[in-house]
């Protein structure tokens, strides 16, 4: 608590400076405890100096998540309640679902900043380096399990449009899930619910977006599809910020979904990049080409045949076939 008191009373002087006498009159603490919290920070990988008669002053910051960061300025009610975040788990989803199975309320999020077994939809792994944000959030709506696939929409939605908000770029959302900038995929959604016969116990919303790792990170076939935020706007991203706009367009399109699911489904018509396009469809029992017609009012994708014939498919993987 010291510690976090002290690094935001040095992150908001003026000159940069702050005396050790004045951070020990601040905190109500001694010169030696200011010294020991000091090397905690520089510890954590803060660049921290001190000159005789100035004090100490932060000189750079390490790119770690903290959940002292990520809290502050959130202001959300649900999403982020509790922030559980971790160096190096197997998977903030798997994690996610056992804390919600034994009673973790709604809103909690688990963020990792490394994943050993990252999961992506249809049984396919997401290699998770240092660098990008991995996070997972459980939620309980009372929605009929029909509509849970809507989850999902509504997450690709609050992800593309915290990009747009934070890094001026140009996200869209290919169906059902994928963020894409300039055609190359730069995040993707996992959901995973736990249901009785007629009841949503829980949903965990995975959420995984690239955003500052190194592309030598990947395998080549995977590369050439991808694409990293820092790559597209030519800068690192700051990801505490966001995260915590993840976060928040989180909270205001799920309360948009509990009330009205059309709201959500109109937005995600505004950002998709699916439907209008000739397409191929593969992970779907039989492997179809078409034009992507529309989304239904659970979310699934309507494809009208070279033949005429609609298909509706609920899961899958789309190519978009150029013009
Ligand atoms: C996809 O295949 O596009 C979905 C990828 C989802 C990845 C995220 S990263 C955080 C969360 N934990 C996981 O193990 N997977 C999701």
């Amino acid at each position: 608590m010291y510690k976090e008191k002290i690094l935001n009373v040095l992150r908001s002087s003026c000159s940069g400076f702050v005396s050790g006498e004045e951070l020990a009159r601040t905190c109500g603490i001694s010169r030696t405890m200011v010294w020991k919290h000091i090397k905690s920070l520089e510890r954590e990988g803060f660049g921290i100096e001190a000159v005789p008669s100035r004090g100490y002053r932060i000189t750079s910051a390490p790119d770690i998540l903290r959940p002292e960061d990520v809290r502050r300025g959130l202001r959300t009610k649900i999403i982020g309640r509790e922030i559980h975040l971790f160096h190096k788990i197997a998977s903030t989803n798997t994690l996610a679902m056992e804390m919600a199975a034994n009673g973790t309320p709604e809103g909690a999020v688990v963020i990792a900043e490394m994943q050993t077994g990252g999961k992506g939809r249809l049984g396919r792994t997401w290699i998770s380096p240092q660098g990008n944000l991995y996070l997972s959030v459980v939620l309980r709506p009372n929605i009929p399990i029909h509509k849970a696939p809507l989850i999902t929409l509504t997450g690709a939605v609050a992800v593309a449009s915290a990009i747009r908000t934070m890094c001026g770029l140009e996200a869209g959302i290919k169906w059902p899930n994928d963020i894409l900038i300039s055609g190359k995929k730069v995040s993707g959604l996992l959901t995973e619910m736990s249901a009785e016969q007629d009841r949503i116990r829980h949903i965990v919303l995975g959420i995984g977006v690239d955003v500052n790792m190194e592309m030598g990170e990947l395998p080549p076939d995977v590369r050439s599809l991808t694409t990293t935020l820092a790559a597209e706007a030519g800068a690192k991203i700051n990801r505490t910020a966001l995260l915590q706009q993840v976060l928040r367009d989180l909270e205001r399109w799920y309360q948009k979904f509990l009330n009205n699911h059309a709201d959500v489904l109109e937005e995600w018509k505004k950002l998709n990049m699916t439907v209008g396009n000739r397409i191929t469809v593969s992970g779907a029992g039989e492997d179809l080409d078409g034009l992507a017609q529309g989304v239904d009012s659970d979310g699934r994708l309507i494809v009208r045949l070279e033949d005429g014939a609609i298909r509706t498919i609920a899961a899958g993987d789309v190519t978009i076939v150029k013009k």
